[in-house]
């Protein structure tokens, strides 16, 4: 497979589980402990060596463009009180100058049509797509997993992160069929949208990280809405398996759907424990509050 350079943010949803919070903030500058979410997967790509970072914004979306942006006024009154580790920090969560892109998907017409709305920026190469409302909690996160098994696959290969849920959780995702193993990844027999727990294929689901080709640009292009009314990720890559391959890789770590409220606080909790700057008294907190329960 070609380098992988480039990777796909979409952040243009409505948010609507998050409502009200989401009324005049976008759910991905939601924090966990003290940094929105987009930052941590932007961190996941960074560390997995992309180096063009791709948002695909909305209304209401420009203060993630502003995240991503020096705040001098802030640098400066931090430089005068003589705060070098908050500067220190701003500093290290900054994109390099002329890496972050932002294109705009004018109405939410869902995940499919806002991924269609990078192709330009794409161009013709392989590139990563992060849904921001997934973290992966582990030391080198779940991109550069998929990028060391994409090495050992075909040039045209596309994958797909997937994770195990328990039988009767499936039907809320996307979930995949399980054929021969190559390397660390296995090829993907089907993907089958929500089905119900007999009819599908696996427990394995879908997990907000992929490697795609940019063929699938031209199918996304001529898709009809689907479920949902939405232009759906999942119809153009089934497209795509008729003549390229794909293969899903079980990742290490844990994930957090944090588009779900109990994802979201499961994050928030988990994050903080990571952290001994944090854990400590929180522990104390949580026996507190359990303790009254
Ligand atoms: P979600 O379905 O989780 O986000 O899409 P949402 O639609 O904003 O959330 P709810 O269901 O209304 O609460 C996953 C990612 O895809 C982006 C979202 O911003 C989110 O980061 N997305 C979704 C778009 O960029 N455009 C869309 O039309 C839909």
């Amino acid at each position: 497979m070609k380098p992988l350079r480039k990777a796909i943010f979409p952040v243009a949803g409505l948010g609507t589980r998050f409502l009200p919070a989401t009324k005049a903030m976008p759910k991905e500058m939601l924090p966990v402990v003290d940094r929105p979410l987009i930052q941590y997967v932007v961190d996941e790509a960074r560390q997995a060596g992309i180096e063009h970072f791709i948002f695909v914004t909305g209304r209401n979306k420009s203060v993630i463009e502003d995240h991503f942006d020096r705040q001098f006024e802030l640098e400066l009154t931090l430089s005068e009180r003589g705060k070098k580790d908050d500067l220190a920090l701003l500093s290290r969560d900054l994109p390099g100058p002329g890496t972050t892109s932002f294109t705009r998907q004018q109405s939410p017409l869902g995940l499919g049509h806002a991924v269609w709305c990078a192709r330009e920026l794409i161009g013709n190469e392989p590139f990563a797509l992060l849904l921001p409302d997934v973290l992966v909690q582990h030391p080198r996160g779940c991109l550069a997993q998929m990028i060391d098994a994409a090495r050992e696959l075909d040039g045209n290969a596309n994958v797909i992160a997937v994770e195990e849920v328990p039988p009767a959780s499936v039907s809320s995702y996307g979930v995949v069929g399980v054929g021969p193993s190559k390397g660390k990844a296995f090829a993907i027999t089907k993907m089958v949208e929500k089905p119900k727990p007999a009819d599908a294929p696996s427990n394995l689901i879908i997990t907000g990280r992929y490697i795609l080709q940019p063929e699938i640009f031209d199918l996304l292009a001529k898709q009809e809405r689907g479920a949902g009314g939405e232009i759906q990720l999942t119809d153009a890559m089934l497209q795509l398996q008729h003549t390229q391959p794909f293969y899903g890789l079980k990742f290490e770590g844990r994930s957090f759907d944090c588009g779900s409220k109990i994802g979201f606080l499961s994050a928030n909790v988990a994050y903080a424990l990571a952290r001994d700057d944090i854990a400590p008294a929180l522990r104390v907190e949580i026996k507190r509050l359990l303790g009254d329960k």
